[in-house]
């Protein structure tokens, strides 16, 4: 099979940087199928060290100008991996330039921007992927799959959390994460928006919320330039943090099911703990980032008298987790999830389908996430609206 060649453009050569090209790079040996191949023409970093460190991740070219990436003829698509408060004018700019777009989650600092970068997206007809990776974790497929087919019966609860320790420690320095002009929300925008998108792959659109938001670590060392994961010199001076550490929210969703959604930056003892404890008339299941590659799944119908939770394995029988290990019990990590997802993108730009997540999906996750901010400030139930009022 001939593979035309597409022009590959990223913005922000950070940590998810260096992930999406690495996506590319190992795109079409694991789905040799794409009748496309990537070629990485062009990366920008307004940080010089940052520009230049892109040439290693297999960047032609390097800039520190993200204009100059939309501007290059060559380039067909783009990577926006940049930090949060630029989103919203690149992908705007690249839109409008009909590049196609992958973006990171959240998608901007705060609910309005989410809407503003989908409509500039819309309008302009190109298609989108967006990083809520954890919808390609096979075995999040397989439950996916478990409950739309009805295995579950009717599901009555659902328990979504984002618990994470990177700002436990308060000597972790007052980074872009902190600052409400750079990321706009915390953890809120940060790991709620993960947490609620996965809620809707798993049982549906919410309708109204109940919820809190707070800080719990006042202030951190302000160390200049700090990246996101430094520990701050002794003696620092401190700086105010700007955004929730911690938000909880209750929920209903539009078929009745009820949740508990919980999220937290500063949670001691977690380190990456995104999951889910759903709840079904006919079986439950449970499953968390930790343990990526087992679900726990209780069907009591056919469990006789050993009745209880079973751990399933991933295998090459659930999603794509054969496109990366051939047995069960061969793990796949992290960074493969990105591969899935630059598959999905170049197979959106290549057969006319969009896929999902796409901007629809962080719409309505932003949406979800406008509601908890009304209801967290009104202190009472809050509708989610298809409008989103100005933060
Ligand atoms: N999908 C996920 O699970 C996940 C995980 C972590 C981060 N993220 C998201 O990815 C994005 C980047 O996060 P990160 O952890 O890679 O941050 P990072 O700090 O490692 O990298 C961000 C980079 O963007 C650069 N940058 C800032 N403004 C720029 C501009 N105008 N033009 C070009 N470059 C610019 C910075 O210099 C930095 O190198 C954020 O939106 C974050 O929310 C997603």
């Amino acid at each position: 099979m001939t593979q035309r060649e597409i022009g590959i453009g990223l913005i922000g050569a950070g940590w998810m940087g260096s992930l999406h090209a690495q996506a590319y790079r190992r795109v079409g040996d694991h789905y040799p199928e794409l009748p496309v191949r990537p070629r990485l023409l062009v990366a920008a970093d307004v940080d010089p060290q940052r520009a230049e460190a892109a040439r290693r991740m297999g960047f032609e070219s390097t800039t520190t100008d993200p204009y100059a990436v939309i501007a290059d003829s060559q380039v067909e698509a783009v990577s926006i991996t940049a930090t949060n408060d630029v989103h919203v004018e690149l992908i705007r700019a690249a839109a409008e330039a009909g590049k196609h777009v992958w973006v990171e989650k959240p998608v901007g600092r705060f609910p309005e921007e989410t809407a503003a970068a989908a409509a500039a997206v819309e309008a302009a007809g190109v298609y989108s992927t967006v990083g809520f990776n954890y919808r390609q974790v096979p075995l999040v497929v397989h439950a996916q799959n478990l409950v739309a087919a009805g295995k579950l019966g009717s599901v009555r609860n659902y328990r979504g959390r984002f618990f994470v320790d990177y700002a436990s420690n308060v000597a972790r320095a007052f980074s872009w994460r902190f600052a409400r002009d750079v990321a706009g929300l915390g953890a809120l925008g940060d790991i709620m928006s993960h947490v609620i998108d996965q809620a809707h792959q798993m049982v549906g659109p919410i309708a109204s919320v109940c919820a809190h938001q707070e800080i719990q670590i006042a202030e951190r060392p302000a160390a200049e330039g700090a990246t996101q994961f430094a520990i701050a010199a002794e003696g620092s001076k401190m700086r105010a943090v700007e955004n929730d550490d911690y938000a909880v929210s209750l929920v209903h969703f539009e078929n009745g099911a009820r949740g508990v959604f919980e999220v937290c930056r500063t949670m001691v003892g977690r380190h990456c703990d995104l999951g889910f404890e759903l709840h079904g008339t006919e079986g439950a299941l449970g499953w968390s980032f930790q343990r990526m590659n087992e679900l726990e799944l209780y069907l009591p119908s056919q469990e006789g008298e050993d009745v209880g939770y079973r751990t399933v394995f991933a295998g090459p029988q659930h999603g794509d987790h054969g496109r990366f290990e051939p047995d069960t019990g061969v793990g796949l990590g992290y960074s493969q999830l990105k591969v899935s997802e630059a598959n999905g993108f170049l197979a959106s730009i290549t057969d006319g389908k969009q896929r999902r997540p796409g901007i629809a999906e962080a719409l309505a996750s932003a949406r979800v996430v406008d509601a908890m901010l009304r209801s967290a400030e009104s202190g009472s139930w809050t509708s989610v609206g298809e409008a989103i009022a100005h933060t």
